[in-house]
């Protein structure tokens, strides 16, 4: 079997395509320090591929930790790096934490690729790299606008630290992913997003007000240039992106990629926070209680993928409706309100 690493496989993104590579007959090893994860997230994974993957409690900043890792690994064939800091406000408050995290972690991940001679690299970037593109929908060779946050600086800067490794040593080669909006669940609804404390994304933040643990849902601004003032996103089911990762990776193995590749993996159609939260509330029949109030700061105005390439080369498209994605969003919801109330009694 061959060996793949996952970084951040227990996490949001980590987790479905860790199923989905297991599904697909790849061997994953994990590593992350479950900062923003649960290690139940392991019994899930078994409980949908009757596989436990093995897993280290490791944070990939740690070196040393990570040199003895893949040396106890030795045939690892290709790596996943999902593991990264994510919330947008907090890396404004805190730049050092995401500098540090995202990019000492990958600059650490390339020189361990290069000491142990692994080759193939995917490494989650984000359709944050466009800022407000100048045409929609956004392809790959649209320009890079200046970070608004630093966040979105260091997935900027970790492209650009990729590039520069991969074209000095010719042997190593990756496939950057910018992700558009993830959003759902696991049809099994075993696995799913758990945010931590007050969500930041529009996702889980609906979920979380329809089951009544927020009173409302804050829509930031109806006073933007789209057709009902609200932002427009183009919002990918999780598992459709989790399964171009499995693509990816193959690809890089049958040597198909002769540097770096980039893609973007979104559904090509935007969708407001207002369609948002109507059709969540047709497909489920549960309202969701919002006012609208102030523009975020820092946020795009509306953004959607052209995903032609990653259609093209990868043979990859998003397959599930949106209906569909919002429907196992609230089945995951409901399962961690079921689970938590379980806990209780
Ligand atoms: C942001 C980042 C993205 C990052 C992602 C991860 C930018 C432009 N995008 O995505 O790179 O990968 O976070 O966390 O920096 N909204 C509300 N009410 C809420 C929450 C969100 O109205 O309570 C709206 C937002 O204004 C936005 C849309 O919902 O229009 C989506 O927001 P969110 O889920 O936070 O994702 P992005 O900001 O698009």
């Amino acid at each position: 079997m061959t060996k793949i690493l996952v970084t951040g496989g227990t996490g949001y993104i980590g987790s479905h395509t860790v199923v989905e590579l297991q599904n697909s007959g790849y061997e994953v090893v994990i590593v992350d320090n479950l900062s923003n994860s649960d290690i139940q997230v392991l019994d899930r994974i078994e409980k949908i591929t009757g596989i436990r993957p093995v897993f280290e409690n490791i944070d990939c900043t740690d070196f040393m930790a990570m040199t003895n890792f893949i040396e106890k690994h030795n045939d690892i064939k290709a790596i996943i790096h999902f593991a990264a800091s994510k919330a947008v406000g907090e890396s404004v408050e805190n730049p050092l934490l995401y500098y540090s995290n995202n990019l000492f972690s990958l600059v650490h991940l390339l020189k361990l690729m290069q000491n142990f001679k692994i080759s193939n690299l995917v490494f989650s970037s984000s359709c944050t790299v466009y800022g407000q593109p100048d045409e929609l929908p956004v392809t790959e060779s649209a320009p890079i606008k200046p970070a608004l946050s630093p966040y979105g600086n260091t997935k900027q800067i970790g492209e650009e630290i990729i590039r520069d490794t991969i074209y000095a040593n010719p042997d190593m080669k990756s496939i950057i992913l910018r992700y558009f909006n993830p959003i759902g669940a696991h049809q099994t609804a075993e696995i799913g997003e758990l945010p931590n404390g007050i969500p930041n994304n529009l996702l889980p933040f609906v979920t979380q007000t329809a089951a009544g643990l927020r009173k409302e849902l804050k829509v930031f601004g109806d006073d933007y240039d789209t057709p009902d003032g609200s932002c427009i996103r183009d919002y990918i089911n999780v598992v459709d992106l989790a399964k171009a990762h499995v693509i990816a990776v193959q690809r890089l193995l049958d040597k198909h990629v002769r540097d770096v590749e980039t893609f973007n993996l979104g559904t090509g159609r935007g969708l407001s926070v207002l369609e948002i939260i109507k059709t969540f509330e047709e497909v489920t029949g549960v309202k969701v209680p919002y006012k609208i109030v102030d523009r975020r700061e820092g946020d795009i105005e509306k953004v959607w993928a052209n995903p032609v390439y990653a259609n093209n080369v990868l043979g990859w498209k998003s397959a599930e409706t949106v209906e569909d994605t919002l429907r196992s969003a609230w089945a995951w919801e409901q399962k961690l309100q079921m689970n938590r109330k379980n806990s209780q009694n």
